[in-house]
């Protein structure tokens, strides 16, 4: 069964892949590298050992979505391309008006127009805003305080639109906690150009020695330890929760909506600590103001998925904290590389992704 990843080179996309060609699926990648490397598709090739049909292109480019629709028997796609900085989507919004939303349409009114009506979107528990309680169901009211997020929520109603037309659209929208970790071989994993914004990645760059300090953002929250609580999930359980909804899509008609997270809260505190403790690395911090839009404490209610996906989250916050310092060990400058030299049996590509690879 074919299945179109768009953004399909970044952290969960290339996580994702894995699991989706160790399950036997045939993968078509839609990519611009505007966040990514090719280097990661060719890595998912030789984890996997299997061939991914890569175009190198941007889901903006209507005409050359149609391309990769009449070139390839595509069963489904699975929906990650779009920008994610917060704080970028407050200073440049329209380029993320432009690529999340304009892209998004253009991918499904070429999904329409071949007749391709399954559809699994990543979105964000950015989409709870402030919420009144924890856990976080699926049902809670939803709100957003930057043009990141209300790209987000305004895909989310895009497609239940969509659905109220034409009832045969079968989608299933993942709301995210915070994806942390890699995968096991250390090979692929997350690589945030220039100083990471999240957590994870910042305290495994001190870790590395490229930081010097943790900045904790706030220390003043009403939290056990009084810094900031997260749903922290493995970025393969998360991989592993599309391939779920996926198969959603195929028996069932609908739109239907889950969050993707463990359950479990962690202090920024205490994943200092977890991360000292699996890693052995000590990591400096000093305590600061809080960060403007964060939430005090966030962490889902993920009965849904498991009652409705029959998936839940496996690997414990150790697991976590070990793959992703695996990962930065093993990669300290990431996937930069001599892209030239990228050569591989399994990495069937497309003349545009050639172009790409030559030309950079
Ligand atoms: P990522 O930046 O690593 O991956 C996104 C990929 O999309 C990149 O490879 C990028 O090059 C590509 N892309 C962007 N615009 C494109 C375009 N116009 N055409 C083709 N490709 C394009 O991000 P990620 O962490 O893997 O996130 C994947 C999705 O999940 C995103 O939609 C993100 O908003 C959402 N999400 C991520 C998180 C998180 O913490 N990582 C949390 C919630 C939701
Ligand atoms: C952030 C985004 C959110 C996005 C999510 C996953 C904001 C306001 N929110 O959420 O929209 O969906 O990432 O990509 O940017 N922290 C520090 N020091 C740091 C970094 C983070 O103390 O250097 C703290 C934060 O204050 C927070 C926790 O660590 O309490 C987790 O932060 P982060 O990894 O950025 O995730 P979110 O804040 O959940």
């Amino acid at each position: 069964m074919g299945i179109l990843v768009t953004g399909g080179a970044g952290y969960i996309g290339s996580h994702t892949i894995v699991e989706l060609l160790n399950s036997g699926y045939e993968v078509i990648v839609v990519d611009n590298f505007s966040n990514s490397s090719p280097e990661s598709l060719r890595r998912v090739s030789e984890i996997t050992g299997q061939r991914i049909m890569v175009y190198n292109m941007s889901i903006l480019e209507r005409d050359g979505l149609e391309k990769v629709f009449n070139e390839n028997n595509i069963h489904a796609v699975i929906h990650f391309a779009g920008l994610k900085a917060v704080g970028e989507s407050v200073a440049i919004p329209l380029q993320y008006y432009q690529n999340n939303i304009t892209g998004t349409l253009n991918l499904l009114e070429t999904m329409q127009k071949y007749n391709v009506k399954r559809l699994v979107f990543s979105s964000s528990a950015t989409v709870y805003g402030f919420p009144e309680s924890v856990p976080i169901s699926e049902d809670f009211p939803l709100s957003v305080t930057n043009p990141y997020g209300r790209t987000k929520l305004m895909i989310e109603e895009i497609l239940g639109d969509l659905f109220i037309a034409d009832n045969e659209w079968s989608i299933s929208i993942l709301r995210y906690f915070n994806p942390i970790g890699a995968h096991s071989s250390g090979r692929i994993g997350e690589d945030p150009k220039g100083i990471p914004n999240n957590l994870v990645p910042f305290i495994t760059r001190v870790a590395v020695g490229e930081l010097k300090e943790l900045t904790i953002f706030g220390g003043d929250y009403p939290t056990k330890d009084g810094t900031g609580v997260r749903d922290y999930i493995h970025v393969v359980d998360l991989a592993l929760g599309h391939l779920k909804a996926l198969e959603k899509t195929v028996s069932t008609p609908g739109v239907n909506t889950y969050n993707l997270g463990t359950g479990k809260g962690y202090s920024v505190l205490e994943m200092v600590e977890a991360f000292e403790n699996t890693c052995g690395i000590k990591i400096p911090y000093t305590i600061a103001q809080r960060r403007p839009g964060d939430v005090a404490v966030c962490y889902a209610d993920p009965i849904k998925a498991k009652q409705e996906l029959g998936w839940g989250a496996d690997k414990g916050i150790e697991e976590m904290c070990r793959d992703s310092w695996e990962w930065q060990a093993k990669n300290p400058n990431g996937y930069e590389v001599n892209i030239k030299n990228i050569e591989s049996p399994h990495l069937s590509t497309s003349g545009d992704f050639l172009i790409k690879v030559n030309s950079i």
